[in-house]
């Protein structure tokens, strides 16, 4: 099948590398020339494990090809994707300037039938949206084409998005259209295996199972952030707490694991937004307002700790904190609405210097931190440790989990550990001799 993918981020690329994968002839477009040509090398601009060789390979054997120019990826192409960013505006509405650009060029060209699928994330209505505006384009042009606008969100998770698309738990299709669902159940037949993973639905409730979903999970880390902050109150251990109730199989252990509050692209974005979307149809959105209050009040949760501990010795002004975890997760370079940032910030504004190390994304945050002279980032693990007055873990990265805590007492100042992701143990940190704080449990 003829394929047209617009946009190179996390999931147009992905989505166009999976789909030349499995034998489709896919043109993936981007207005940037310069990714185009690096695309077109068979490399990739952004980390995500397992991309890059998936993306050389299908370009190397002509499935993959990369493009500016949209005329020419649409021509053949009876599916065209729109993969396009949908930022939050300062307001927490979700900003469709790029959505709306992609549906009016589709209307300046399209010469014949076509299927437009919505994958980026985006608001009730935007399908609706998006017809309204090729039709627009289609009338100025005076012409009469066929084409119908489908939902397809996309539930890819980054550091593990090649996985995801290649064998997703469901993969949802939003039309009214009996045709157009049966051309989609084909082109998804090779990731959908089983027939029930495909679900067809009406397009808004399309729109609507993308937000429900991740705003669902979102609350699950705010409920658990919260049950941890009582658990250090009541004194409780939520790692416990967390066993105990994720054995219920109706609550399970996925996505119950407390921390420094949820980050990246995609919940704080998609929780404010429908938080937007209930306000513009006068709809109840408490819960969904808590979840995000719940999680800005934890991206700083750490700062406080670090800022109270050190409060009998005179405050963290002139202090140094070593930090390891600049990404809003492991295994991706991706530092967008990391909790990281909320640290570094809050530790900065009260005079504390921040020496940080991040395995990939040290780069990113250093352009996004540079004019804060308190802030270093630096390129290897333990340099930020030597003579440092504590260490902070804020990123679950693996080479994190069982690092030489032996070297890490000889070049620390003094002992002491902050983690934001209970990654080590109460009695193993103490036997070292570390005084260790960490989230929901005593310390
Ligand atoms: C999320 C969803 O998991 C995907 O299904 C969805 O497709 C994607 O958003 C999207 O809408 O594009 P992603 O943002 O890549 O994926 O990352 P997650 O693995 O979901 O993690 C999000 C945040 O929650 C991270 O900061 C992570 O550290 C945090 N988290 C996750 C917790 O604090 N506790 C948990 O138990 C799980």
């Amino acid at each position: 099948m003829n394929i047209c993918i617009v946009g190179t981020g996390y999931v147009g690329l992905v989505a166009a590398a999976c789909l030349s994968e499995m034998g489709n002839d896919v043109t993936c477009i981007d207005i940037n020339p310069d990714v185009v040509d690096l695309l077109n090398s068979g490399k990739i601009h952004i980390f995500e494990p397992g991309l890059e060789s998936l993306v050389s390979r299908n370009a190397a054997e002509g499935r993959l090809t990369f493009s500016t120019d949209l005329a020419e990826g649409m021509k053949d192409a009876l599916f065209v994707f729109s993969c396009v960013g949908t930022p939050s505006r300062p307001d927490g509405s979700c900003d469709l300037s790029y959505v709306d650009e992609v549906a009016a060029q589709i209307g300046q060209i399209i010469e014949d039938y076509k299927i437009i699928i919505n994958k980026s994330t985006v608001p009730v209505g935007t399908a609706d949206r998006v017809k309204e505006i090729i039709e627009s384009k289609l009338k100025e042009r005076g012409k009469h084409v066929e084409f119908d606008v489908v939902s397809n969100p996309e539930f890819l998770k980054e550091g593990d998005a090649v996985n995801d698309f290649m064998k997703p738990d469901r993969v949802i299709v939003g039309t009214d259209n009996v045709r157009t669902a049966k051309l989609l159940e084909t082109l998804y037949a090779p990731f959908a295996r089983s027939r029930d993973k495909m679900i067809v639905m009406g397009v808004r409730s399309a729109e609507m199972t993308k937000y429900a979903a991740n705003c669902m999970l979102a609350t699950k880390i705010s409920f658990m952030n919260e049950v941890a902050n009582m658990c250090e109150t009541v004194g409780a251990d939520v790692r416990e707490v967390r066993a105990g109730i994720g054995s219920d199989r109706r609550i399970g252990y996925h996505f119950i694991y407390p921390g420094v509050g949820y980050g990246g692209s995609c919940f704080p974005k998609d929780v404010r937004a429908l938080i937007d979307t209930a306000k513009a149809y006068g709809c109840m959105s408490s819960l969904v307002e808590a979840v995000d209050s719940v999680n800005n009040r934890q991206k700083r949760m750490l700062a406080d700790k670090i800022i109270r501990f050190f409060e009998e010795q005179g405050g963290v002004a002139g202090k140094t904190l070593a930090l390891w975890g600049l990404a809003f997760k492991a295994n991706t370079d991706d530092i967008r609405e990391s909790a990281a940032l909320d640290v570094i910030q809050v530790l900065t504004d009260a005079g504390m210097t921040v020496k940080a190390y991040d395995p990939v994304a040290g780069d990113n945050a250093a352009r996004k931190l540079e004019g804060n002279e308190l802030v270093a980032v630096l390129e290897s693990q333990y340099g930020p440790v030597e003579g440092a007055d504590a260490l902070a873990v804020i990123t679950d990265w693996n080479q994190f989990r069982n690092p030489d805590f032996t070297r890490i007492k000889k070049i620390l100042k003094t002992p002491v550990v902050f983690d934001g992701r209970n990654l080590y143990s109460r009695s193993f940190m103490k036997d070292m001799g570390f005084s260790y704080i960490s989230i929901g449990r005593q310390p």
